[in-house]
């Protein structure tokens, strides 16, 4: 009887996360991962959404208070073109739309230097801690929905 008590107070308290979450009031979402800046970011990269083909990076850019979008939040992209290098070809400044969604197309990023494939993200918008990660791609996907989630500034 205790047990199913128990049992029964865990399914209410699931069902009222459950209910919070869907209605957005104290949804959380965790932050996205820092990562390593490293040496070849430039700022000021030309806004484009695309610096190639093949890959095919998606997603909104959300708050981790809330997981509302982030409409106009700046992400920078820096990636090795096809021969492996960084150059100017290959970067580029993307303002997430009126609904935070972004979408960003380039080359499949080659392995270099016993690095994995990776794609260098910058993420600002105002009242937010600027955040720098990488993206992992793996074949065979050459089309990733990634949701890139800040925090607000204290
Ligand atoms: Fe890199």
């Amino acid at each position: 009887m205790r047990s199913a008590l128990a049992l029964g107070c865990v399914s209410l308290g699931l069902m009222l996360l459950a209910s919070e979450g869907a209605a957005g009031k104290e949804a959380v979402c965790p932050p996205t991962p820092a990562d390593y800046l490293g040496p070849f970011y430039e700022p000021d990269a030309p806004v484009r959404s695309s610096v190639g083909s093949g890959y095919v990076l998606e997603g909104t850019v959300r708050s981790s208070n809330g997981c509302s979008p982030i409409p106009g939040a700046r992400i920078e992209f820096w990636l090795v073109g096809p021969n492996g290098r960084y150059d100017a070809d290959h970067r580029a400044t993307l303002l997430a739309d009126k609904k935070g969604t972004y979408r960003f197309e380039s080359n499949f990023p080659p392995p270099y230097s016993g690095r994995p494939s990776h794609i260098h993200l910058r993420i600002s918008a105002e009242g937010f801690k600027t955040l720098a990660t990488q993206h992992y791609p793996r074949l065979p996907e050459t089309r990733v929905n990634l949701d890139l989630v800040i925090t607000p500034a204290e």
